[in-house]
């Protein structure tokens, strides 16, 4: 700005709203601070796009007066907290760690006899990856009930909301087998596809921030999808969050992380199985 407002000289040009660096980097803070999630410089035009739609929802003129209502109103904190997610994710993502876990399971259930292994999918976003380990567990048993149970969590409510629907258009559904989409979901409606309740029984989804400091998530679990959520933290907030994965996770339990996720420096819990598989080691 001509006048050297502090913090308005770099406003985004030609927008609705005035966007300072003070109300990015307040918004960065906060986000930080209560869910892990770092955003860089680059994604300051995303953020004001998504906010601007809280602003306008809202009825505030500002960021200021935004930010200053977030304070008191738990119900917009939520949606504050949606917004700016990040939830990417499809069927069969990042496919090769399927069959390591399908060998696995298999290995696992035939050494305790039948009883029930415990998965944990720790971002589970609208829900196809834990989708993906009800059926990669089915294949494995080839069985709609196999002994396996799947904790599907994630910070954001709205994608859960999707995820406990199981209901997906024909395209979303284009890296699943054909044979697979027949076994596992009913057409529901023109172009419209839901997971079988068979399935469905396999998975609870319940709100978990991976930044609070207790989880409602009971061990021993013996394996935990943890994929490409660490990437939005930093570095210390990324070990912290594997290692209390690991008070969880008995020896030989799997982590499975995202493709450019790398624990093989900085924890000693784990040790490299294959690409971005890690194994719990023992004591
Ligand atoms: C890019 S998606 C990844 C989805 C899936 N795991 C995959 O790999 O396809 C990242 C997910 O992490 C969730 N997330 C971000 N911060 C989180 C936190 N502190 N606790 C729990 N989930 C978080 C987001 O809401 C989002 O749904």
């Amino acid at each position: 700005m001509a006048d050297g407002a502090p913090g308005m000289a770099d406003s985004l040009a030609g927008t609705e709203f005035a966007f300072s660096s003070q109300d990015f980097d307040q918004i960065r803070t906060l986000l930080r601070q209560h869910t892990g999630i770092s955003l860089s410089d680059a994604k300051r035009s995303m953020v004001y796009s998504r906010l601007a739609r809280r602003l306008r929802a809202t009825g505030r003129s500002s960021f200021s007066a935004y930010l200053e209502g977030l304070r008191t109103s738990a119900p917009e904190w939520e949606f504050f907290v949606n917004a700016l997610t990040t939830n990417l994710t499809y069927f069969y993502r990042e496919s090769h760690h399927f069959p390591i876990l399908a060998d696995y399971l298999k290995r696992k259930a035939a050494e305790r006899g039948g009883q029930t292994l415990q998965l944990w999918c720790a971002a589970a976003s609208t829900g196809e990856e834990a989708w993906t380990l009800a059926m990669t567990a089915a294949e494995a048993f080839n069985s709609l009930a196999p002994p396996v149970r799947i904790l599907a969590t994630d910070l954001d409510t709205q994608v859960l909301a999707t995820a406990r629907q199981g209901l997906y258009r024909r395209d979303q559904l284009a890296k699943i087998p054909e044979a697979q989409i027949r076994r596992y979901f009913c057409e529901e409606s023109e172009g419209q596809y839901r997971v079988r309740p068979e399935l469905r029984a396999l998975v609870g989804f319940r709100q978990l921030n991976l930044l609070d400091p207790a989880w409602a998530v009971h061990g021993p679990l013996d394996a935990v999808f943890c994929r490409n959520v660490l990437i939005y933290f930093d570095r210390a907030t990324q070990l912290k969050v594997v290692e209390r994965m690991a008070s969880l996770m008995p020896a030989g339990a799997l982590l499975f992380v995202g493709h450019s996720e790398n624990f093989s420096q900085g924890q000693q819990n784990f040790v490299l199985q294959g690409r971005t598989v890690y194994a719990r080691c023992s004591g």
